[in-house]
Order: C-alpha cells, then structure tokens, then sequence
C-alpha cells in the first residue's frame, strides 16, 4: 500500500491511499488519521487534554458521518471505513476513511487554476453545496467551519455536470440540541470556525453576546455567502474579511463581474443578499429558500441558473 500525506493540521493528518479504496471498491481512498495514539492506559503519553480534544474531533466527524440523513447525501463527503490502525509502535491510531476528491479541496481547485471552470461550473458548484449544508441543518446540525478548504471537489457522474461538490470536515459541529440544553443549563456554545470566513457576529461572543443556539445556523449561511465569492470571482479576496455591512455591496459586484449570464444575475443577487446579510436576524436561517431562489418554478433538476448558464455555451 503506497500513502502520501495530503493535507492536516494539529488534530489530524490526511494521506492519500491508493490501496485501501481498492479493497472498498472504491477507486480511491483518503485516511484521516487523528494525531494520537491509544495504548493500554486509554490515550498513551502525551499530552492528555491535547489527546481529548483530539478524540472528541473525531467524535463529531463520526456523528456527522453516520448520521441517516447525511450518510448517503450526494454532497456530503462519504465515509467508507472507521478503524483503530496500528502504530510502527504498537499503539492504535483512531481512523476514518472516506472516498477521495479527484480534484481535491474547492480552495486548491480554484486557487490553483488548473482546470477550466465554465459558468455552468460554478452555478453547479454553489448548488451543491448549499444543498449539503441544507442536508446538514436539516439533521440539526451546524457545519461550525463552512470554508473552500472544506468543500471537495469529485468528477461528476452525470453527463451534463463537469463537477461534484461535498461538504467535508465535521470537525467543528454543532448539535443544535446540545447547544440548546447547555443554553438552559446557563452555559455557552461558542462558534469557533475560522477568522477570515466566519459571520460578524463570531468575532465578540463573550457574556450577552453569546450566540442564541438557534441562530448558531446563521453563522453557517454568512460563510456559505462567502463561499459563492470565492466561486463566482475563481479567487479569494481579503476585503469580504471585514466583518460590517460593506461585504454585500461588494458581493453584488463580484455576481455582476463573474462570467453567469445577465439573466441570473438577479437570482445571484438574491440569494447572496440573503446570505450575506450583517444582521443575522435579517440572514437567511433555512437554506430551502436559496435552494428555491436558484430554481424558480420548482425546476429542481433544471436549475435556471444552470440552464442560462448551459445556453450561453450553446449547449441545450
Ligand atoms: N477525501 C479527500 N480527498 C482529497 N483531499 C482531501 C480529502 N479529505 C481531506 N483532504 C485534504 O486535506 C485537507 C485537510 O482535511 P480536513 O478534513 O479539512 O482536515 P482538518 O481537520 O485538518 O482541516 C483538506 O483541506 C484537503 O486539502
Ligand atoms: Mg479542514
């Protein structure tokens, strides 16, 4: 078996595999590997509070993973495999492992532009992913982490779709029940995610500024919004950082600058008006509404977007 490391942080560390996913009857494989290794005394040496946290990452990725709803989710990434591996000495090492991203994460696809990414692309691209963080809210889940360097990008197996997009890393979730019951029990969820992509209200979460349980979803829709930027303009750019009221402006321009037809342009808009929102009260809480937005008329597996998209290249 031939392993190459792909990616990780301090919690884990990600290779790519090219014997396991054979054995699955999958192509290809990634193993997610935690950083710490378990011996007789539960989590051996180290440093135990590091090794928790470490085992309670991973907890969530599994609760996540397994869920019924998102398991079988065309655009959640899917877990083939959970298994203690054994260390060169002799401890186990807790690992998932999930299928493999042809074209890896949604941040190396766009930032490394190797591939032509039409108009139809990237209307695909937002479309799938809002459909598997709705999957996700729908199971009373908060993502926690929405970013580019979460999304994976996979060969599509329809004809008339380049790409596949699915939600990744469940790393940082949130049961909206759990939050709720610590709220009652007079205790605070936090929304950690990620400086640059997190919604304005994360940045000060201490005493009456607590997140509401219940709005904890609306942390997820802002950073979606940015997701469709990051999309639409085929880069990243550091002023949607700022956390005020001046990130819809620009993201109405980045819609009217991006290569989609002017016929969607409204639809884009929309939708990034109601994800982009610096109020989380006015933000939008139920990703079906976006969902709708981007297909008027109930077309749902002839997204209008997609089809002005399709027609601009002349392909009915
Ligand atoms: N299934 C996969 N296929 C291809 N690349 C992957 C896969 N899973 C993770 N990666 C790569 O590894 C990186 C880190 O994985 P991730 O699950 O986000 O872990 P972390 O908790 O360290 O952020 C991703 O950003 C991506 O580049
Ligand atoms: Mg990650």
């Amino acid at each position: 078996m031939r392993t190459t490391k792909i990616g990780g942080g301090s919690q884990f560390t990600v290779y790519d595999d090219t014997g396991v996913g054979r054995y699955l009857n999958f192509p290809s494989a990634v193993m997610k590997c935690a950083n710490v290794e378990l011996g007789d005394e539960l989590v051996a040496g180290g440093d135990a509070n590091r090794d928790q946290k470490v085992l309670d990452t991973l907890q969530r990725e599994l609760v996540a993973l397994t869920h019924p709803g998102l398991r079988q989710h065309a655009n959640i990434s899917r877990l083939l495999l959970y298994d203690l591996i054994t260390s060169s000495s002799g401890k186990s090492i807790p690992t998932l492992v999930v299928e493999r991203a042809t074209f890896g994460s949604l941040y190396d696809f766009l930032e490394r532009g190797e591939h032509t990414i039409t108009a139809k692309d990237r209307a695909d691209i937002c479309n799938d992913v809002t459909a598997g963080l709705s999957a996700i809210h729908k199971a009373g889940i908060v993502h926690g982490d929405v970013k580019a360097d979460n999304i994976l990008i996979f060969e599509s197996p329809e004809p008339d779709k380049q790409f596949l997009a699915k939600i990744s890393d469940f790393g940082s979730i949130i049961t909206v029940d759990d939050a709720k019951e610590m709220e009652k029990r007079g205790g605070q969820v936090r929304y950690n995610g990620t400086k640059s992509t997190n919604a304005p209200e994360t940045v000060n979460q201490s005493g009456r500024d607590a997140i509401k349980a219940e709005m904890l979803v609306r942390c997820d829709t802002y950073s979606l919004g940015l997701v469709y930027l990051h999309v639409l303009a085929g880069r990243w750019e550091r002023d949607w950082e700022g956390k005020d009221d001046r990130v819809l402006e620009l993201a109405i321009d980045v819609v009217k600058s991006s290569d989609l037809l002017q016929e969607v342009y409204p639809q884009f808009c929309e939708v990034v008006g109601m994800l982009l929102q610096y109020d989380p009260i006015k933000r939008c809480a139920d990703l079906t509404t976006v969902l709708e937005a981007l297909t008027p008329n109930q077309m749902s597996d002839n997204n209008v977007a997609i089809r002005y998209a399709r027609g601009r290249l002349g392909n009915p």
